[in-house]
């Protein structure tokens, strides 16, 4: 499943391998949440580079490592950018210093982009050692040292990363937090990243006062909320192909998702004979025609549509959800115990299903222990 992940986002088997090695013989292995996670992506696109730059024979495509290259300044500021404020908040005394060192780091492949330009085989080949030697070094030295620091001063850094990710001043994807379980067989990632999609779940929970009181009902909203929480976290973070990829699987994901949601209201409208069933229907059509009108037209590279898209399921859910489906309810309020046995049928005989996942968020959000 992981590597299934991993090989749609174009990371291949040797790059595992290299990462892995690297891993267990301790070359990038801090033991710091997040910052793990960020080296081991740092040198995944590195590879990606050594790749390009290794696999074309004669023929280097400087554009393509132009853009690769690019990539590798970006994510590195970015991750930079981390260490630094980090080691701020928690008055690391060689805080300046590190710094500067980064900011070397960063200088000089700038002034490489020009070499890549000419397409000069020799001094692609001695960037990639050097990208390579000047991280594991950095990591080993620089980076060992702040990170000793840190665990000397008793310094909550899971906390820390929660309020950076809830902030929006820091962002973990699926793909990196996909990378990084497989690599070091590590979960508290994920475990900070599913915390600060609960909160902000349930901040949209409440705020637009979306229960509709129908287990089962809410049940999948809370679901689809959590996949739309997913996607805004993902659209921001958008800008290299990888990071597209698992956006485009996230919201095909969530529209399949939307499908099956709209099928158990249907089945339980039609069931019950819900006056207004045939408007509902229509209105749950309309949905899916405006979301793969703009699916058409959002395939392209443009990080903004992907964040408009996610406005847009955000916008049409909380508003069907605070209107049409609490008209459901009202309807149905003297039938729930039926609609609750009719939903279990429907579990009974496979046609519905409910994953442990979404009963384990339905719990958490609406407190109570049973449903379907
Ligand atoms: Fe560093
Ligand atoms: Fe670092
Ligand atoms: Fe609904
Ligand atoms: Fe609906």
């Amino acid at each position: 499943m992981e590597n299934e992940l991993l090989q749609s986002l174009g990371i291949s088997e040797a790059t595992e391998q290299k990462l892995r090695a690297l891993w267990t013989t301790g070359g990038i292995r801090l033991d710091l949440p997040v910052i793990d996670l960020q080296h081991i992506w740092l040198v995944a696109l590195i590879q990606e580079f050594a790749q390009a730059a290794g696999e074309s024979g004669d023929a280097v495509d400087p554009d393509r490592l132009k853009h690769l290259l690019l990539e590798i300044i970006d994510f590195a500021t970015e991750h930079f950018t981390l260490e630094e404020q980090l080691t701020n908040a928690f008055n690391y005394p060689e805080h300046t210093t590190h710094k500067q060192q980064h900011k070397h780091f960063i200088e000089f492949l700038r002034d490489r982009l020009s070499d890549i330009k000419q397409g000069n085989r020799d001094s692609i080949a001695s960037l990639v050692n050097f990208l390579m030697d000047w991280l594991t070094m950095h990591i080993q030295k620089e980076d060992k040292q702040y990170r000793d620091y840190l665990v000397r001063t008793n310094s909550n850094l899971t906390k820390y990363f929660q309020t950076m990710i809830s902030r929006h001043e820091l962002t973990v994807d699926r793909a990196q937090a996909a990378l990084y379980n497989a690599i070091s067989g590590k979960s508290e990632v994920g475990e900070i990243i599913s915390e600060n999609i609960l909160s902000n779940v349930i901040r949209i929970w409440n705020t637009h006062n979306l229960a509709v009181h129908i287990p089962i009902i809410d049940l999948q909203h809370l679901w689809l909320i959590s996949m739309i929480v997913e996607l805004d976290i993902a659209s921001k973070t958008l800008g290299s192909t990888k990071r597209q990829k698992i956006f485009n699987k996230v919201v095909t994901g969530a529209i399949l998702y939307t499908q099956e949601h709209f099928n158990t209201e249907e089945r339980i409208m039609k069931k019950f004979g819900y006056k207004y069933l045939t408007g509902h229907i229509k209105q749950h059509q309309s949905f899916i025609e405006m979301v793969n009108n703009r699916k058409g037209e959002g395939s392209g590279d443009d990080p903004r549509a992907a964040s408009h898209l996610v406005e847009d399921l955000k916008e049409w859910l909380v508003s069907h959800i605070g209107i049409e489906d609490r008209n459901i309810y009202v309807a149905l309020k003297d039938n729930l115990t039926e609609v609750q046995a009719f939903v279990r049928d429907l579990i009974n005989e496979g046609r519905l299903t409910v994953r442990k996942k979404q009963l384990d968020l339905y719990n958490e959000v609406c407190g109570i222990k049973k449903t379907g």
